[in-house]
């Protein structure tokens, strides 16, 4: 059996391999310069909060950025240019290509060692493609392929999938629910089911940011404080 390994993501908290961690929050929270952060951090040594391991990332919304992974890697001492070239970096332009370029992965992560996939953000595709209650269930049951794919892969190659995730928008809706904070993640009963941690990230005053535990199979429910900096995320 393989051994779990954990990657940091840069503040106090890190994420375990063969599982789905979910990262969710409103917009400019931080939740793609976590995951610049921890396509880094994850190429690191173990002692450095690393796996040692190349990183996939599938960018659903165009916002990667090549620059930002040179900045966080000088906070690091690594060289720019490796850190770079140790992701696989794919940009989905609709759910069908979303799910193409994770089976495409297969063969990378059979013949090399990755230890991150990395999927921002997961619903944004679907949820253009998609459209209306009417295409809700059909919407679902593709996603659903997706999750389980993921899964599988991140059992299979012993790999961190670190997937970012919207809030709902209408009001009343995170009100009924009463998700943590009043935010509820999109993707409904699908998502919450295959994501085994869930993290909250909201802003807090100034620059501070917090994250909050909210479902996780071996941590209490926890809030930490970080701040986003040039080498990325940070206590
Ligand atoms: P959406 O994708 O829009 O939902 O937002 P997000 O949660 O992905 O937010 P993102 O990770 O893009 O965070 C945006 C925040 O990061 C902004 O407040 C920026 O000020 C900050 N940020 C982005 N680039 C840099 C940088 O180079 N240096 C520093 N210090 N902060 C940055
Ligand atoms: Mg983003």
């Amino acid at each position: 059996r393989k051994r779990c390994v954990r990657i940091s993501t840069g503040s106090k908290h890190g994420f375990q391999s063969m599982s789905i961690n979910e990262v969710y929050g409103e917009f400019r929270c931080g939740k793609t310069q976590l995951a610049h952060t921890m396509a880094v951090i994850a190429q690191l040594p173990k002692e450095m909060g690393g796996a040692e391991g190349k990183v996939a990332y599938i960018d659903t919304e165009g916002t990667f950025r090549p620059e930002r992974i040179m900045e966080i890697a000088e906070r690091f001492g690594v060289d720019p240019d490796q850190a770079c070239e140790n992701i696989a970096y794919a940009r989905a332009q609709n759910s069908e290509m979303q799910m193409e370029l994770l089976e495409g992965l297969a063969s990378n992560f059979a013949t090399n060692e990755y230890r991150l996939l990395v999927i921002d953000s997961i619903m944004s595709l679907y949820r253009t493609d998609f459209i209306g209650r009417g295409e809700l269930s059909e919407r679902q049951q593709v996603l659903g392929g997706f999750l389980r794919r993921a899964t599988q892969m991140a059992e299979e190659f012993n790999l961190v999938v670190l997937m970012t995730n919207q809030v709902q928008s209408d009001p009343g809706a995170s009100a009924l629910f009463a998700g943590a904070d009043g935010r509820k993640p999109v993707g409904g009963h699908i998502l919450a089911h295959a994501s085994t941690t869930r993290l909250l990230l909201r802003k807090g005053r100034g620059e501070e940011r917090v994250a909050k535990i909210v479902d996780s199979p071996d941590c209490p429910e926890r809030e930490a404080s970080y701040i986003i900096t040039n080498g990325g995320i940070n206590d």
